[in-house]
């Protein structure tokens, strides 16, 4: 008899559409990056991200709050400084915005993780994520920077440190310092194939981070590559990585895919800015469903293999999902 098959017959209901669906979103699989700032007392709205803000020490603590209220274990912290300077010396200040920010958030004693995100860019005058010497960055200069910056947050709290600076041996150089500092359990999520995208460009808005000359196409990777990314989380995993991310996520769930396959440790995404005001915008211009799309791409995203989404629309999806 023709069909043998029938596929639909497993479409039939609601119930048996539930009962045979591969992938599920729980709250456990977010993290929910914010901002903190020290250039107003007031919270800011970022006008390139509708939703989301600039927050201040005080208004952070609160969104830690209902993160924790909605279900969610950690979040992801990004220093927008008062002061930016050539060396990007607040990234390692130990009064810096992002040190003062942990200390209050983990002064609340709250079941949440708090990861900082490791890099110069928010810090530096010009812009880059690491040192400058003759107009280019210099890797090795930097990674003293970068290891001083991851341990300083630490110090102040912080429970894993995710490096996004794209320099060679950064891993390694962290994880030496740590370890000699005492912090041999402090986790290592390393952006490991971060892209040299334009999906940032929100972010970059949001935390005044645009490079001043040039691009970063001397240290984020080539969207073309995919063999590349592979050498990329080799390479963080041998330096010590516990976790690692690809950036962004929605162009580039087939890395995502590839990386899953690859390695066993925890695979995690970035659905970065761009992807976040994409949404925001077409909802607010009435062509799409903005909850039913929201949970579509992080279900894409899952689907590709990540263990760990870091997503803007966290809060929201963790109450739609419940
Ligand atoms: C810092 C950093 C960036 C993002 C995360 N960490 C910006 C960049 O590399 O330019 C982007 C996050 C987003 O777009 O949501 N290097």
């Amino acid at each position: 008899m023709f069909p043998v098959h029938r596929p639909r017959r497993l479409r039939t209901t609601p119930m048996l559409r539930d009962m045979v669906r591969e992938t599920a979103l729980s709250p456990d699989d977010f993290i929910y990056p914010l901002f903190v700032q020290e250039t107003s007392s007031k919270p800011e709205p970022i006008e390139s991200m509708p939703g989301q803000f600039r927050h201040t020490i005080e208004t952070l603590v609160e969104q830690a709050e209902k993160t924790v209220e909605a279900g969610l274990k950690a979040i992801l912290l990004f220093g927008i400084p008062e002061k930016k300077d050539e060396e990007g010396s607040q990234a390692y200040a130990d009064n810096g915005i992002i040190q003062r920010a942990v200390r209050a958030v983990k002064k609340k004693n709250l079941p949440l993780l708090v990861i900082t995100d490791v890099c110069m860019c928010e810090y530096t005058s010009h812009g880059h994520c690491g040192v400058i010497r003759n107009k280019d960055v210099d890797n090795d200069l930097s990674l003293d920077s970068i290891g001083r910056t991851a341990l300083s947050q630490v110090r102040a709290g912080a429970d894993i440190v995710a490096p996004s600076d794209m320099m060679d041996g950064r891993v390694g150089a962290i994880r030496d310092l740590l370890d000699s500092e005492g912090y041999s359990n402090v986790p290592i999520l390393s952006y490991a194939a971060k892209y040299a995208s334009s999906f940032y460009g929100p972010f970059r808005e949001a935390a005044g981070s645009a490079p001043g000359f040039g691009d970063r196409k001397s240290y984020q990777m080539d969207p073309a590559n995919i063999r590349e990314a592979l050498k990329e989380v080799q390479t963080d995993i041998d330096e010590g990585a516990d976790m690692v991310m690809v950036k962004p996520a929605l162009a580039y769930l087939d890395v995502i895919q590839a990386v899953k396959q690859f390695t066993d440790v925890p695979v995690a995404a970035y659905n970065v800015s761009g992807e976040y005001s994409m949404i925001e915008f077409a909802a607010k211009a009435g062509v799409l469903d903005r909850q039913k799309i929201i949970l579509e791409v992080l279900q894409s995203i899952k689907r590709a293999g990540a263990d760990i989404i870091l997503t803007y629309h966290a809060l929201e999806a963790a109450a739609w999902i419940k």
